[in-house]
């Protein structure tokens, strides 16, 4: 094309403009899309555990606030879809449905249900979450009332799957609790995320009362314990499994505290590791140190209840539900119902994780039936 001269500072002038007008258009579009007010960004906090260690109870204590949404083993799915694996098979899948999660985006379940509509009511334990129970989920009761899980099944049960999202959206603090991880590495992903705002509350409890409550839920944990055990559960004689599958969680356990010593110090901050006799020895100064670290108030109304449910006044009994009857006794309760040769065998199993958090080991049944022996350290490993 040829252009008459005097047009030719006229067509430069247009191409500039052109490609000003574009580079406006791209940066100008991403500087919209930033909110225009800088809005703080949500919580995420993963309360790491093994089973039969009072994370339904500290999972409760956060769900219950009213600014949390929180989940229950949302892992669960994943693990029942595939019971023939193993766990450290299923751990990358498990860290992303995590991940989703926390950032409210429900539809990864889509892998592990059934196809077809769905309630909230599909999620596992969903009752569990105060936030499934209350608006946006489901209008009966209200955010800042302690809702019974009993009464929220009966009443909300009927709620599209699409709530969940919507809820999980209108909090300013995502909690989910977890069983399911076996180390931390797989988390540290998670931890560096600049999109999450990840901590982590690693609930430990003394084995030999894991031990104890297993024993008295071993039927509803075999799927599970098959899992965790993987390819060895059916060559393992069926006296033998609990020990082997201790060991396991043990030095899971361990590994995972170990581990978070050597992360950077401001990875470090994103930890916090709690020993469930602590808590059940002083719920209210715990709770309220749990409270500080993830930045919730700790309202009147939340420190009633725990003092009530921690004394003895409501929640029920089965293995899924909060235990806080009487809790301290609760905890100490293998100390009279373990035969101290299971015991002495338990601790070979768990010698180095109970040394490391703090957990005396007993030499004989004199010692184990003593209750005026105090049995856990003073020394609180890590804060
Ligand atoms: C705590 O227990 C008292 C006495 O049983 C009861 O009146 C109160 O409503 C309870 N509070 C909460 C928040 O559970
Ligand atoms: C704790 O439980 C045991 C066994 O059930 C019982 O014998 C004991 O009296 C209880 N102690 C307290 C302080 O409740
Ligand atoms: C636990 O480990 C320590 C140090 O390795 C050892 O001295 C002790 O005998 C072990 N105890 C048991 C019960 O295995
Ligand atoms: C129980 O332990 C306490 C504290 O160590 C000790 O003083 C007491 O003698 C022990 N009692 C028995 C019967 O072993």
């Amino acid at each position: 094309m040829i252009l008459p001269k005097k047009m030719r500072p006229l067509l430069f002038l247009v191409s500039q403009m052109a490609i000003f007008a574009l580079f406006f258009h791209l940066y100008g579009h991403s500087f919209n899309s930033l909110p225009t007010k800088e809005e703080p960004k949500p919580m995420h906090v993963l309360v790491l555990s093994s089973w039969r260690s009072g994370s339904s109870f500290v999972g409760q204590l956060f769900g219950q606030h009213p600014d949390v949404f929180y989940l229950m083993e949302p892992a669960w799915h994943i693990w029942t879809t595939f019971t023939q694996s193993t766990a450290w098979r299923l751990h990358m899948a498990v860290r992303d449905l995590i991940r989703a999660v926390f950032l409210c985006d429900m539809s990864v379940f889509d892998a592990y249900m059934k196809p077809g509509p769905r309630r909230q009511s599909s999620l596992f334990q969903w009752e569990n979450s105060r936030a499934l129970c209350s608006p946006p989920a489901c209008n009966i009761f209200s955010r800042d009332m302690i809702i019974p899980q009993a009464h929220c099944k009966l009443l909300c049960n009927q709620q599209p799957f699409e709530v969940v999202e919507k809820a999980c959206r209108s909090y300013s603090h995502v909690v989910l609790k977890e069983v399911r991880f076996f180390n931390l590495q797989v988390l540290y992903p998670l931890l560096r995320d600049p999109s999450l705002n990840l901590h982590i509350v690693h609930l430990v409890r003394d084995p030999r009362a894991v031990f104890r409550s297993r024993e008295h839920t071993a039927g509803e944990l075999m799927i599970d314990s098959r899992i965790v055990m993987g390819e060895h559960w059916e060559k393992l004689k069926e006296e033998e499994q609990p020990y082997y599958v201790m060991q396991v969680i043990c030095q899971s356990q361990l590994e995972i505290y170990k581990a978070v010593q050597s992360l950077p110090k401001a990875l470090r901050q994103r930890y916090m590791l709690i020993r469930y006799e602590d808590l059940v020895r002083d719920p209210i100064a715990q709770t309220a140190q749990m409270y500080k670290y993830v930045g919730l108030k700790f309202l009147p109304h939340l420190q009633t209840w725990v003092y009530n449910i921690t004394r003895g006044k409501g929640m029920g009994n089965h293995a899924f539900h909060t235990n806080a009857r009487n809790a301290l006794n609760v905890s100490q309760a293998w100390r009279w119902t373990l035969p101290y040769q299971k015991v002495s065998r338990l601790q070979k199993v768990c010698n180095d994780t109970m040394t490391l958090l703090g957990y005396h080991l007993v030499r004989s049944e004199q010692e184990q039936k003593n209750l005026s022996l105090d049995l856990l350290s003073t020394w609180t490993p890590s804060k």
